[in-house]
């Protein structure tokens, strides 16, 4: 896979199955910043907890360690990937955040394992199908729902997957997405978010949902 440079001058990749890029042109790392890190408000909780839907080339896990080991507090993070990317092409995709590269280099030197640790927080990566992995209950106070989009990998985003990333949620806990599409955003609010559109950065609206109420389920039987 071709290293493109995004306009912030970060690096991603383009996937020719899906056909689409890992990261939005106008940035990788201004939308791991803006949305996934800022719209959870991961850069202001004492104790992240972060579950991600699609690990890719780990630019928001760098940036949510970046924020955790400049503010002194420990990350969790447990990530599915069904398709991780080998070493080599990881090593490439340089990102400037000076703290959380040199962890990131000592991730690389084992990677891929299912767990990497240290004093800054753990990484956990569960390899495999988000539609089948098996997630902890009321564990994660932000999810980062960021596979391809909803058109290229429409099974990611689909209602069973959306109620089981609401039960993960701590009350209160936010997911953040950069898909404002209609069907999405209703099956959402179905799985028990409170909605936000929140303004994109180069696009018109991202999804902001918080884990306010108990999850909605369809009823069956009489
Ligand atoms: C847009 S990229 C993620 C970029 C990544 N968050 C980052 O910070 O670099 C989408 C990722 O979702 C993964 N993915 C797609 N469908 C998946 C599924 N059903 N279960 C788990 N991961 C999936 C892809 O393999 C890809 O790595």
């Amino acid at each position: 896979m071709e290293v493109l440079y995004t306009e912030d001058g970060t690096p991603t990749l383009f996937h020719p199955a899906y056909g689409e890029a890992y990261h939005p042109r106008q940035g990788a790392l201004l939308q791991a910043r803006r949305l996934y890190l800022e719209r959870t408000r991961t850069h202001l909780h004492p104790a992240p907890r972060v579950l991600e839907v699609g690990l890719g080339l780990l630019v928001n896990f760098r940036v949510a360690l970046e924020s955790a080991l400049a503010r002194g507090v420990f990350l969790r993070y447990l990530a599915v990937e069904k398709e991780p990317l080998p070493r080599e092409v990881l090593s490439a995709i340089r990102l400037p955040l000076p703290l959380g590269e040199r962890v990131f280099g000592e991730i690389l030197e084992a990677w891929p394992e299912e767990r990497f640790s240290g004093p800054w927080g753990e990484l956990r990566v569960v390899f495999g199908d988000i539609r089948e992995v098996a997630l902890p209950a009321l564990w994660a106070t932000a999810v980062y729902l960021d596979p391809f989009s909803p058109k290229a990998n429409p099974e990611a985003w689909e209602a069973p997957v959306l109620r089981r990333l609401r039960l993960a949620l701590r009350r209160g806990g936010v997911l953040a997405t950069y898909s404002a599409q209609g069907a999405f955003r209703r099956a959402l609010k179905e799985a028990g978010f409170r909605l936000h559109r929140v303004p994109g950065v180069g696009k018109r609206e991202w999804t902001v949902g918080i884990a306010v109420e108990a999850p909605r389920f369809p009823c069956s039987g009489g």
